[in-house]
């Protein structure tokens, strides 16, 4: 017999079958779930976190990671007595409920206590705090005037090297996916203090070639046998190493290292919150190759 040929009430008779299997498959999880998360609730808790993003709770989190965590893993979360938290698989792509399950009951065998005694909103406070440090994506908006922030970046000179949305300058990198890629506090530091960390594929060099000539840029690409070199007009040089005699690299960043003291402290604000909103995973970090 095909299904066309049931009559309707076999049919509503056999619908109802699957959907009560449906019932008692999908009831039977559920308690299981609720049995293994018991020790700590009795319900278990919510698949994914209800505070993601969520600034007031990262900052409660932050609250209960010094009381609770920092003197293993350290202030920072970057590791101590134990490991970076920051770094961790679990806590960089793990799911929400293997984050909140690890703290909630700690690891048997390690020092890793159970934090028990925390509501479950607690613990998903701290869910959020560490996400916010190791998923840049994933942190609370910075504040400030993004309009007045767009604004600026164009005004001081930034758009000159970074592009956004496909519009700007080349000698640097494209901020689209920045906020993806990085917390606000890097990105603080990286417009702060540019020279604190040289991105590769940006470094400034000076070459002298065998020929006599001298050609300046940043070194884009190397391997055994050439050097590929990015000048400030835009002109490519690709030189075989046998004809370079000096390869010299800076330590100090191409970008100005000026802008902690030409920038008021609002204006930094905006301009932040206005990189902040750069999150586009889809525009993957690129070295300024594009454009040739
Ligand atoms: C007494 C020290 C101690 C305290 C306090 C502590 N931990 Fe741990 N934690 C450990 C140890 C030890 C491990 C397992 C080995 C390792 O990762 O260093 C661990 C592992 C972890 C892991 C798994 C890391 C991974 O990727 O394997 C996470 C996540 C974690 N801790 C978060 C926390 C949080 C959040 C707190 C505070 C609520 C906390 N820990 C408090 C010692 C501690
Ligand atoms: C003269 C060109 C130039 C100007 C102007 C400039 N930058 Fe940069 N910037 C660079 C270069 C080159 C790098 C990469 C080298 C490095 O890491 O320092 C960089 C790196 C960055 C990064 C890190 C990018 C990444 O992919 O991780 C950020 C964020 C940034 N700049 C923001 C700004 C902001 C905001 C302004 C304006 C206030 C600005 N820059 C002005 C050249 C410039």
């Amino acid at each position: 017999m095909t299904l066309r040929e049931m009559t309707a009430w076999t049919r509503i008779g056999l619908a109802g079958a699957v959907l009560l299997s449906t019932v008692w498959v999908g009831s039977w999880t559920i308690c299981e779930a609720s049995a293994q998360d018991a020790s700590f609730t009795g319900s278990g808790p919510a698949p994914k976190n209800p505070l993601s993003r969520d600034a007031a709770a990262v900052q409660a989190g932050r609250g209960l990671y010094q009381q609770r965590c920092a003197v293993c893993h350290g202030q920072d979360a970057r590791g101590s007595m134990a490991s970076n938290l920051v770094r961790s698989r679990i806590v960089a792509r793990g799911s929400d409920a293997a984050l909140f399950r690890i703290l909630a009951r700690g690891i048997p065998g390690t020092e890793m206590p159970p934090q028990a005694d925390l509501e479950e909103i607690q613990v998903w406070q701290v869910v959020s705090y560490l996400h916010g440090l190791a998923r840049p994506g994933l942190q609370p908006p910075v504040r400030g005037d993004v309009d007045a922030g767009r604004e600026l970046f164009r005004a001081v000179g930034c758009s000159g090297c970074h592009r956004v949305d496909g519009e700007g300058g080349f000698w640097g990198p494209a901020l689209d996916s920045i906020a993806a890629r990085k917390t606000s506090e890097q990105i603080r530091a990286d417009v702060l203090e540019p020279s604190s960390k040289v991105i590769e594929g940006f470094r400034s060099v000076v070459a002298q070639a065998a020929d006599g000539r001298r050609i300046e840029g940043l070194l884009k690409n190397q391997d055994t046998f050439s050097v590929q070199i990015l000048a400030r007009d835009g002109t490519y040089a690709f030189l075989a190493r046998s004809d370079i005699r000096v390869l010299e690299s800076s330590s100090e960043s191409a970008m100005p290292d000026y802008y902690g003291q030409t920038l008021r402290d609002e204006q930094l604000q905006d301009l932040l919150a206005f990189l902040d909103r750069q999150r586009d995973p889809f525009v993957p970090f690129d070295r300024g190759f594009q454009n040739y």
